[in-house]
């Protein structure tokens, strides 16, 4: 989602802007713009692209100034195009604004400030908000008033850092992340901390509903009925600022091959207090899980685990669907979301909708400094690292490592997770036959990915990276189901990935298998037992127990997924028309 960066300095702004704007490219952004203030007066540069391309093409950190603010733009109301990038001016000039979320009442704004003589340029809903702070600039001739009549009429969900001529910044937090960081000679206020963390670990993380008011003196912080408010400031843990893709050519494929560490890395983690969270969950009468995207796959996978070896028999609800699933909410119960960002609009949705029916709420979470930690009465963190490439990969193991974990602390069970780690470096080492497979790929009016029990979350998990990274039409359904419906697509162009591990799933869906062999599909298995039926086999270890499997089945759909984009000719690290972290609904 659009990315926010303002920086009050004693040096010219613009440079630290640029390199900021660059740290947050994994968030997903089609334009980008930068505004200055030198001498009371603002200037704006922006275009469609890539960073390094509008900045080569306008040179925007040479724009003169100490004070700047920035933008990394993921449409929403408006095309993709210069007009609609950010920032946006106030009709006379006055005010920039760099805004991340939604307006939903811009409509509505817009016709007032446009029967008041104020022409709009753009189709976005954010260029009603330096409209409206000239407006109510101009009425009270007090920033903070100016802040609260503003913040007073837009509704949705939003962050903004607003520039003023005189080279002050105001930034107003409503349900959109933004935090504070305090550099030394420099203050920097962002949606994300990788926008200064190079600068300064010193941050406060705004609370909703609450402004800061910036400039060359400091700063001071209200909420939205003007008073100051409290706050604090935490040093921003070093994991934070590593953000190097080090020898390789894409995140992508460095997070896919820092998973043997990453599982053992959260298993092992001294921070997280697996008793208390686990206690929470002994005591609810009801748990359900809840979480989007790959995240809403492990909770799918946590259904499957948890009553194999605990009394908890969890029931998965896509954060998206909780509005309309809310009446299955039972008192007494507790929710569990799932979010590698913890920033998602439909998660933090899903929680907001489960503490109205007085839910406890407990969260599985990368980012522990995020929105979702503090809306949770417990949260465990994954201490996997920043995953940067859109696609999660090294979260989703992650993530599955803390249902074990999970399992271990409510049951006698324990499991090795060096050596599960282990396991996954014999995954990666297939990766010359993954990148042969790709080229085969590629060529396919159809993939579709199938598995039984425990396994068919892992097929909807592999369909949603095939899908992300290489643009192709990927379906993962329980193998079983193949016979009724599915089974029509398969031809000669089609392929058809099997996880289909030696457990009690093998016969059945070697079984089904020969039905789509008989229709021409090719089929590739992936398993730790070779089979004649296969086209390709994928070789995975024997994992023991059983239900291991899926943290070794999922690796070679990331590597699939990743050399078919790059057959393809996709950027895997920031497929189009997708956002690392969602933050609208
Ligand atoms: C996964 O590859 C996706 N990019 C996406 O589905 C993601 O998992 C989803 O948006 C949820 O994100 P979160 O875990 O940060 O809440």
């Amino acid at each position: 989602m659009c990315s926010i960066i303002g920086c009050i300095s004693k040096s010219e702004a613009s440079g630290p802007i640029v390199n900021a704007l660059k740290k947050m490219e994994y968030r997903g952004y089609d334009s980008v713009g930068v505004a200055t203030s030198s001498n009371s007066k603002i200037s704006v540069k922006k275009g469609i692209g890539k960073v390094n391309q509008v900045n080569g093409n306008l040179k925007l950190d040479s724009m003169p100034g100490n004070v700047a603010i920035g933008h990394t733009r993921w449409a929403t109301h408006g095309k993709v195009n210069d007009v609609n990038a950010h920032p946006h001016l106030c009709a006379d000039s006055s005010i920039a604004v760099v805004h991340n979320g939604i307006i939903e009442n811009y409509d509505k704004i817009r016709k007032e400030l446009e029967k008041e003589g104020i022409v709009f340029k753009s189709d976005t809903d954010t260029e009603v908000i330096p409209n409206l702070l000239g407006q109510n600039r101009r009425q009270t001739n007090d920033i903070i008033e100016t802040v609260i009549r503003t913040c007073s009429k837009l509704k949705g969900q939003y962050s903004f850092v607003a520039m003023m001529e005189d080279g002050s910044l105001v930034a107003a937090r409503y349900h959109e992340p933004l935090i504070v960081g305090i550099g030394e000679n420099e203050y920097f206020v962002s949606s994300d901390v990788l926008g200064f963390i190079e600068k300064t670990d010193q941050a406060i993380y705004l609370e909703n509903e609450q402004f800061v008011v910036l400039n060359d003196k400091g700063y001071q912080i209200y909420d939205f009925n003007g008073k100051p408010a409290p706050f604090k400031i935490v040093t921003v843990p070093k994991q934070f600022g590593n953000v190097d893709k080090g020898t390789f050519e894409h995140f992508t494929r460095k997070e896919i091959f820092e998973q043997p560490t990453t599982v053992f890395n959260t298993a092992d983690n001294i921070n997280n207090d697996w008793e208390l969270f686990a206690n929470i969950m002994k005591e609810a009468s009801n748990v359900y899980i809840t979480g989007s995207g790959t995240s809403y796959h492990t909770a799918l996978v946590a259904k499957y685990l948890l009553p194999i070896y605990t009394p908890i028999s969890p029931e998965a609800i896509m954060s998206s669907e909780m509005n309309y699933s809310k009446n299955r909410l039972r008192k007494d119960s507790l929710l569990i979301a799932i979010s590698q960002s913890g920033e998602s609009a439909d998660v933090l949705e899903a929680v907001s909708i489960a503490k109205n029916r007085d839910l406890r709420v407990i969260s599985v979470i990368n980012s522990l400094t995020s929105s979702l930690e503090r809306e949770s009465d417990a949260s465990v963190g994954l201490y996997c690292g920043p995953e940067i490439g859109v696609a999660a990969t090294k979260s989703f193991t992650s993530q599955l490592v803390t249902f074990y974990k999970i399992i271990e602390t409510l049951s006698d069970n324990t499991f090795d997770f060096r050596s599960i780690g282990k396991s996954i470096v014999q995954v990666l080492d297939e990766e010359p036959s993954i990148m042969t497979i790709a080229k085969e790929l590629k060529k396919a009016s159809g993939i579709y990915i199938l598995g039984r029990g425990i396994h068919y979350p892992i097929a909807k998990e592999g369909a949603l990276k095939i899908k992300e990274l290489s643009y192709m039409h990927a379906e993962g359904f329980p193998t079983g189901e193949l016979k009724h419906g599915p089974l029509a697509l398969m031809d000669e162009s089609s392929y058809v990935i099997v996880i289909n591990p030696k457990d009690e799933t093998y016969e059945d869906s070697l079984s089904n298998i020969q039905e789509v062999k008989a229709r021409g599909a090719k089929v590739v298995g992936i398993s730790n037992i070779k089979h004649d039926i296969y086209d390709h086999w994928i070789k995975i270890p024997t994992m023991e127990p059983e239900i291991l499997y899926p943290l070794v089945e999922i690796i070679p759909f990331q590597l699939l997924a990743y050399y078919t984009a790059l057959e393809n000719g996709a950027d895997p690290d920031y497929p189009r028309n997708l956002a690392k972290c969602v933050t609208v609904k």
